[in-house]
């Protein structure tokens, strides 16, 4: 598959809806695990924000979207798509997977809605200056990762929960830099610098 050709060329089918639209994109990129994955992110999503709940759940259901393009064709992808590129995703492009997502639901699905792009743009690292609805979908994602079994860090992230959204994400990124996270990725260093401050 030629991973460029087939994102700058995918047309949406105009006879269905936008969650149609999604659910045909996951399953022709042969990703629906990770459909799976994203239904159960937007489920969290919404629990978790009372404003923007249809967009959130839209914003779960598209934030992995580019995981069709495997890890050691991102960096070539994104280069070809003109996203900037940090060096901490160019020695760890899984990271690219954010921005790439975030492309996709641009060029593919139309949809520009700026608090939606955002989101879906660091909802692995979260970033400086995050609103409640970065938090929203970064905490969802973690909620309902998408590994088998339970999340280690969960107990006490939902405990955190009872406190605010913010000391549950100070939680996981707390666990990361436990347990030996590779690859410090600039805009995480950012959140968790800004949610300890607070
Ligand atoms: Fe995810």
């Amino acid at each position: 598959m030629d991973y460029v050709d087939f994102i700058k060329e995918y047309h949406l089918d105009k006879h269905k809806n936008l969650e149609s639209n999604i659910a045909d994109f996951y399953r022709q990129t042969n990703t629906l695990s990770t459909y799976r994955h994203c239904w159960d992110v937007a489920k969290e999503a919404i629990k978790l924000d009372n404003w923007f709940k249809e967009d959130l759940y839209i914003a779960g259901l598209l934030h992995d979207i580019s995981a069709f393009i495997p890890t050691s064709c991102r960096l070539e992808v994104s280069q070809a798509l003109n996203i900037p590129i940090l060096e901490e995703e160019q020695e760890f492009p899984l990271l690219l997977h954010q921005k790439l997502s975030a492309y996709i639901v641009k060029k593919c699905f139309k949809i520009n809605d700026a608090k939606t792009i955002s989101a879906i743009k660091c909802h692995t690292t979260l970033r400086g200056n995050f609103t409640d609805f970065d938090l929203a979908l970064f905490l969802a994602d973690k909620i309902a990762w998408d590994q088998p079994g339970i999340p280690p860090y969960l107990s006490k992230l939902e405990t955190s929960l009872n406190s605010s959204k913010e000391a549950a994400a100070l939680v996981y990124i707390d666990y990361l830099f436990n347990n030996g996270i590779k690859i410090i990725h600039p805009w995480l260093r950012s959140a968790k610098e800004e949610l300890e401050a607070k």
